[in-house]
């Protein structure tokens, strides 16, 4: 059986992921110049997408890096533990960051990388998140530029998983509640 066989329901169309990730670029190019050489983290793994497709759409010099961050487990709920799995390769003293996010929910994930990256003073770090659940909000965090806000479900596809599964899914969507049963 197909693994699109267990969506429930599309919640946001391929179509209008990239007009609006079309429309966050040209936000970011107002926003940064070459001359701030900007640092782009992709957060591992669930940013894979978006930053592939967003950075498309920029027009100012700037550099990627990856990061990755653990804050789930096997479950669609976070454990509130953040480990650092992959640190960034570059120096990022004086550097003008933007964090690569898939989603924000309780804001735990972002929080940790946030106070991480103030310990190594860059010069400026700005957010930029495909999709943001601000009912689940535990912490208040800065988020410059957000793609959509989205109810409470648990998503996944476009880079986003559930239990390392359904990351291709080329849209947004919402699993089959029996899906959690299975796998
Ligand atoms: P937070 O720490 O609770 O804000 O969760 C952030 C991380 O959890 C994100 O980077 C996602 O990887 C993951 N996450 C949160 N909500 C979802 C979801 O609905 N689907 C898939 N992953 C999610
Ligand atoms: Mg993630």
């Amino acid at each position: 059986m197909s693994l699109f066989n267990d969506i429930e329901k599309v919640l946001i169309t391929t179509d209008d992921l990239q007009a609006r990730i079309a429309e966050l670029g040209q936000e970011m190019n107002t926003v940064y110049s070459d001359d701030d050489l900007p640092l782009l983290v992709c957060i591992l793994k669930g940013a894979y997408m978006f930053m592939a497709d967003l950075t498309r759409h920029l027009t100012f010099r700037h550099e990627i890096d990856f990061m990755e961050i653990s804050s789930y487990g096997k479950s669609t709920t976070s454990s509130g533990v953040v480990r650092i799995l992959l640190d960034l390769e570059t120096n990022i003293v004086g550097r003008n960051v933007i964090i690569v996010e898939d989603i924000v929910d309780s804001g735990t994930t972002l929080d940790y990388i946030l106070r991480n990256f103030a310990t190594r003073n860059p010069a400026t770090v700005r957010v930029a998140a495909l999709l943001s659940k601000p009912s689940r909000r535990r912490i208040d965090v800065p988020v410059d530029f957000v793609g959509f806000e989205i109810p409470d479900e648990f998503v996944m596809g476009y880079g986003m998983d559930y239990a390392e599964q359904y990351r291709n899914v080329p849209y947004i969507g919402v699993l089959k509640p029996e899906v959690y049963q299975r796998i």
